[in-house]
């Protein structure tokens, strides 16, 4: 073989190596429909690179974070039903320790202005830090996961690709998790293809009908396009004698916010039973039910609940079909948020 011949191979295979290097750490777009609001995150901290988010995704997926390596994210926040779990009401956590409240759906998080039920989390970057130390959910700490991660070959290599530097740090777990979960976007439900016109017939009566009760009476508190207005109220629900949570008022202390919760998200809530921050309602019927004839009224109620809504039956099966519109299984089966194979 030629001098040049070698050379020009040569020079080829770089290419193509370096290329695959770029390609493999692409920069990532934060993809989201035109009509939506800014997101409320800044997202000066993250390199929004492949590799971060791969890392992020292992993190995510990996018991490490945990104690004694049992529980994962993913174990309370699983793709198929939105990123929160469904077998059961309160969250469990290693050596089946029982927490306070019920896990959350994860989804379109750069959007929000605040964290968990109470708000009690204000900052995307911090919010892993709260399970991973709390006692009844992972009951480590960060410097314990960061000892871990540092003495394992693979994430060495993962934080390497994404920082180029191996020393695992606090900061870069946080923000590699954060990577990974404000990617977690949900716009492509049957709603949002009728919203963008993509196909007229898209609807069914019965559905035109829920989404008109539902702007009535729901829209209020759980706005469009996000499906929350990022606000703390009292929605009817009776204090539980046992947990005895009050919500927002535990992080403020002021009284006027007892028994208040964040509004949650409705992508998706086919998928994410059981319903409130207790996991009370087992099926959205009967959270139907309940905002029809069962608010419970204390001092706190919303005044947007003050009046029995009393729906008809009639009413109460188009909102329910209207509420299943907003599953969008690009998202749950989206196999760029499962579980990551590569090890
Ligand atoms: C043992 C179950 C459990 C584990 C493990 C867990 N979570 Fe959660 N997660 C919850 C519960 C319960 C809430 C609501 C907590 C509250 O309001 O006090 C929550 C809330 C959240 C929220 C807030 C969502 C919102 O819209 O406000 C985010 C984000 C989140 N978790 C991410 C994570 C990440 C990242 C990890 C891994 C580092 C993790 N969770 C591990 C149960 C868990
Ligand atoms: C005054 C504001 C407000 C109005 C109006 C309102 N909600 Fe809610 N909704 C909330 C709050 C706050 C929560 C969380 C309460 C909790 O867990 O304690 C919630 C929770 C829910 C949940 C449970 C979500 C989950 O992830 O567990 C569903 C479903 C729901 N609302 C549907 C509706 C429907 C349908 C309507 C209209 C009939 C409606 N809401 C009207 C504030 C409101």
């Amino acid at each position: 073989m030629s001098k040049t011949i070698k050379f020009s191979l040569c020079s080829v295979l770089i290419i193509l190596c370096s290329s695959f290097l770029v390609l493999k750490n692409k920069t990532l777009i934060f993809d989201y429909p035109e009509y939506w609001p800014k997101p409320h995150y800044d997202f000066s901290k993250l390199s929004m690179s492949e590799n971060e988010f791969q890392l992020g995704r292992q993190l995510f997926y990996d018991p490490i974070l945990s104690k004694d390596q049992s529980i994962s994210c993913a174990s309370c926040h699983l793709q198929a039903t939105g990123f929160t779990h469904v077998d059961h009401d309160l969250s469990h956590g290693i050596e089946g320790r029982i927490g306070r409240r019920n896990s959350m759906a994860l989804m379109n998080l750069a959007w929000n202005t605040s964290f968990m039920w109470d708000g009690g989390v204000n900052h995307i970057e911090l919010q892993a830090l709260a399970p991973i130390s709390s006692k009844n959910e992972m009951d480590s700490s960060l410097k314990e996961v960061v000892d871990k991660l540092n003495t394992s070959r693979k994430y060495k290599s993962l934080f390497y690709n994404s920082y180029q530097d191996s020393l695992v740090t606090g900061q870069k777990t946080l923000l590699a998790l954060t990577q990974f979960i404000v990617m977690l976007n949900s716009y492509n439900s049957k709603y949002d293809k009728f919203i963008r016109n993509e196909d007229i017939d898209i609807f069914t009566q019965q559905e035109k009908n829920g989404l008109i009760i539902f702007k009535k009476n729901c829209a209020s508190c759980h706005t469009e396009p996000l499906f929350t207005n990022n606000e703390f109220h009292n929605n009817g629900l009776k204090l539980d004698p046992y947990i005895k949570d009050y919500g927002r008022m535990q992080i403020t202390n002021n009284p006027e916010d007892s028994l208040k919760f964040k509004v949650p998200t409705l992508r998706n809530i086919q998928f994410t039973p059981p319903y409130m921050h207790d996991g009370r309602f087992e099926t959205l019927k009967a959270v139907i039910t309940h905002y029809s004839s069962g608010i419970s009224h204390s001092t706190t109620l919303s005044e947007r609940l003050k009046n029995n809504l009393d729906l008809t039956h009639k009413e109460k099966v188009d909102l329910l079909v209207f509420l299943r519109t907003l599953t969008d299984t690009d998202f749950l089966f989206n196999n760029r948020f499962s579980y990551p194979y590569i090890n």
